[in-house]
Order: structure tokens, then C-alpha cells, then sequence
């Protein structure tokens, strides 16, 4: 049995707790997009725990976490979380590292600032896009090529020659060596080279031998570099399509594949966002929800739940399934909106557009329900849920056709329920 856990908006629906929780059973676990610009909520036996970049197997000792191809690493972030986790775990957590996936270096997080890209889309400012434009460029370093230092050497002369012609200016670029960059990598990397291997293999092996393999998305379909609001996405496939490539393997049977999505909407970083709403309505979503980045710690801005684009995620995705996240966080308000569809020059429509220039002219049409008063933090019982509660789920589930499986109430693990 295989399951895929897939954002279905824009990153931070929740999907380090359902992971969390799912992975319990699970021989394998595999993160296939991203890098440390990711951050996973986990409560592991009361201690809470925001990962970057090790996947949510490695809080169980009989799973393997695979980093697979379609990640890109940062030595120094990984090896601080491999630190705490085999901390506060008592053993080292199991790796596979995969060998053809790209080593985010200093000078890309250098560049990121050089060029102000950072701050003109409001990335996570983690050298995301730097790396995976010299992955596309062929100029990327890759994590296998640690285990070979001449490769690795002259691949880094090549690339710092390139660089150093691009900035002449720039004394953060015309300091470094390769030679000490390199150093410092494999003194970073050293106890981590050992789980440096071919991922491919190692999943496709579990899979044709029926093993409970879990594939761990990172940010939200909506971040997606191909299907998101570009340029106001990540710079990976953050979807079940971009999963096959990123793990090498054709059409990947994934019997499961659940889409999370918070009850509410949020995003961070720059772009369009339809159902954003502002004032003491804000604030009281983003302070009760606590709507704060774990990786930057950036206030998020909140919304209503948008149906249009949870529609188009789910489709994107292929979802069998859904998980709906802090549905806790909207008791006590005595309406609660929801868009069914945009209005777009005086018409309107229900396809989320491909252009972000678009969707920020898109006007939400709201369905207004009743809310609700009682906290329900402490529901551990479907049918214990207040009768809006349950309204509102099954007016979700009507107006995009794929069963909510997982009701999840409260941050810890106890607080979900999960229906047949
Ligand atoms: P980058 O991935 O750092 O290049 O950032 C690009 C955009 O994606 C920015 O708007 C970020 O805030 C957003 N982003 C990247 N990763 C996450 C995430 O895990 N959750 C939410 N937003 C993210």
C-alpha cells in the first residue's frame, strides 16, 4: 500500500501532522520536492518539532526517510535537525540521502540576496531557486558528487569561475575557493555521507515488494513552478504529477492519495490571494490559527476557504482523498465564508486561472454558512462534532466530489479523526 500526503493550497495546510501520524505504519517514508524553505509541524509524544528537511519516518525507528532526487539539500540544516531528532529520539534517525539530488551551497543563499529576488517574491530566502536554476543549467552539485571530491572540486572551480565573472563587484562572490567550499561541505556532510545512496532503487524496490511506502509532498499545489501562480511559486513540482520524475519512476502506483487543506486559507511570501480578508477578521484567524512561517517565522496573510482553487488542486493531484486541517481554529465565529466560484471582468467562473495577473483580478462570490460556538478541540468523536461542523464538511465534500477522510481538530496527533 502506497499513500501520497499532498498540500492542496499554499504550503501550510498541515501536512507534517498528518504525515506524522500516517507514517507510523509505514516502511518507508520519501520527501520528493523542496528543500529546508519547508516547515513541518510535528508533535512526536508531546514535543514539538518544526522539520525542514528529514521526513516524517524518522520519528520510527523500523522506517527508512528517504531524501529523494527533486530535493534540494542544505548540509548545515540537515545535519542540526539529524542533531535534535537523535536527540530527543535516543537513535539515529534512518536515511537514505539520493545521490542525484542537488547540495544547496552558500553562494546560492548569497546569491538570493545579491539579485533581491528574496525580497521581490517573498521567498523563504533558503537558496531555493538559485540551486534548482543551476540544477536546470547544469551547474548544480549534486549530493553524490561529495563521495567524489575531484568531481566535486571541478564541478565548483567551473561554477566559480562563471560566477565571479557575473560579479565582479561583489566581494561575497570574489572570496570564495573552491577548495574551501568544498572543505567545509564534506566536514558539514561527514557523518551524513554514509546514507548517500540511490533512492530510485531502494523505493521501487519496497513498492514491488508491497511495502507501506508514503510519499511526503512539501509546499502546496498552489506553489507549484509549473501549475501554481507563477511567478509567485517554489521552484520544484509540488504535485502528484512532478512525484514519477522525482523519484525516477514511471507512473508510481500510489493506491492513495490524500490532498490536505486547512479549513480556512493562508499563504506567505508575495502573490495573488483571492479570499484574503484583513482587520480584527485577520488577526483573529492568524492568531488563533497561529499563523506564523516555521521556517521564517513571517506573519501569513488568511482567507476564506476558496473552493475554486481547491477544485483545480484537487484535480492537479488526482485525489482519492482529502484531509481537512484546523477546523478548531474557526469555532466561535457566527458565519463562515466560502468561494464557490470568482467573478473576473463581470462574469463569472469557476476555473482557477493559470496567470497570476489574472487571479489577482478574480473577485470571490461567497456562500455564507452558519458557524459555530462550541470549541471542538476536544472532539475525538465524528458523531460529537456540532451540526454546522458536519454542514460544512458535507457542503466541502459536494462541491468537489472526493471524500474528507481525515477531520483533523487540534495540533497533536490525538486530535484527528480519521472515518472509514
Ligand atoms: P522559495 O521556495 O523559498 O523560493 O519561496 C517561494 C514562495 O514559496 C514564497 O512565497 C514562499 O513563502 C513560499 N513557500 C516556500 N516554501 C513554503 C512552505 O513550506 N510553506 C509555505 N510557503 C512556502
Amino acid at each position: 500500500m502506497s499513500t501520497a500526503i499532498l498540500g492542496l493550497q499554499w504550503g501550510d495546510e498541515g501536512k507534517g501532522k498528518i504525515t506524522h501520524l500516517l507514517a507510523k505504519n509505514a516502511d518507508v517514508v520519501v520527501r520528493f520536492n523542496g528543500g529546508p524553505n519547508a516547515g513541518h509541524t510535528v508533535i512526536d509524544r508531546g514535543v514539538k518539532f518544526g522539520t525542514h528537511l528529514i521526513p516524517a519516518g524518522a520519528f520510527y525507528p523500523n522506517t527508512l526517510s528517504v531524501l529523494s532526487s527533486g530535493m534540494v539539500i542544505d548540509f548545515a540544516i540537515l545535519r542540526e535537525e539529524w542533531n535534535m531528532l537523535s536527540e530527543h529520539l535516543g537513535w539515529h534517525p534512518r536515511l537514505l540521502i539520493a545521490e542525484n539530488a542537488h547540495v544547496i551551497m552558500p553562494y546560492h543563499r548569497v546569491l538570493e540576496e545579491l539579485e533581491g529576488s528574496g525580497k521581490h517574491f517573498g521567498t523563504t530566502r533558503r537558496g531555493i531557486a538559485p540551486t534548482y536554476r543551476d540544477k536546470s543549467a547544469k551547474l548544480g552539485i549534486r549530493v553524490g558528487d561529495l563521495l567524489r571530491p575531484d568531481i566535486a572540486l571541478a564541478r565548483l572551480e567551473l561554477r566559480l569561475s562563471f560566477l565571479k565573472r557575473e560579479w565582479p563587484d561583489a566581494a561575497e562572490i570574489q572570496g570564495l575557493s573552491a577548495g574551501s567550499l568544498l572543505e567545509e561541505q564534506l566536514a558539514i556532510a561527514a557523518p551524513l555521507l554514509s546514507c548517500i545512496g540511490n533512492a530510485t532503487e531502494t523505493i521501487s524496490h519496497a513498492m514491488s515488494n508491497h511495502q507501506t511506502v508514503m510519499f511526503e509532498g512539501a509546499q502546496g499545489t498552489l506553489l507549484d513552478v509549473d501549475h501554481g501562480s507563477y511567478p509567485f511559486v517554489t521552484s520544484s513540482s509540488t504535485t502528484f504529477a512532478g512525484l514519477g520524475n522525482s523519484i525516477g519512476i514511471p507512473n508510481p502506483q500510489v493506491d492513495r492519495r490524500l490532498g490536505v487543506f486547512k479549513a480556512y486559507m493562508t499563504r506567505v511570501g508575495a502573490g495573488p490571494f483571492p479570499t484574503i480578508v484583513s482587520g480584527a477578521l485577520e488577526e483573529r484567524l492568524r492568531t488563533t490559527g497561529g499563523e506564523f512561517g516555521v521556517t521564517t517565522g513571517r506573519p501569513r496573510e488568511c482567507g476564506w476557504l476558496d473552493l475554486v482553487a481547491l477544485r483545480y488542486a484537487i484535480q492537479l493531484n488526482g485525489c482519492t482523498g482529502l484531509a481537512i486541517t484546523k477546523l478548531d481554529v474557526l469555532s466561535g465565529f457566527d458565519e463562515v465564508k466560502v468561494c464557490r466560484s470568482y467573478r473576473l471582468g463581470g462574469q463569472l467562473t469557476d476555473k482557477f486561472p493559470l496567470s497570476a495577473e489574472v487571479l489577482e483580478r478574480c473577485e470571490p462570490e461567497y456562500d455564507v454558512v452558519a458557524g459555530w460556538d462550541e470549541p471542538i478541540s476536544q472532539i475525538r468523536d465524528e458523531s460529537e462534532l456540532p451540526e454546522s461542523v458536519l454542514a460544512y464538511i458535507r457542503l466541502i465534500e459536494r462541491a468537489v466530489n472526493v471524500p474528507i477522510e481525515v477531520i483533523s481538530v487540534g495540533p497533536g496527533p490525538e486530535a484527528t479523526m480519521v472515518r472509514n
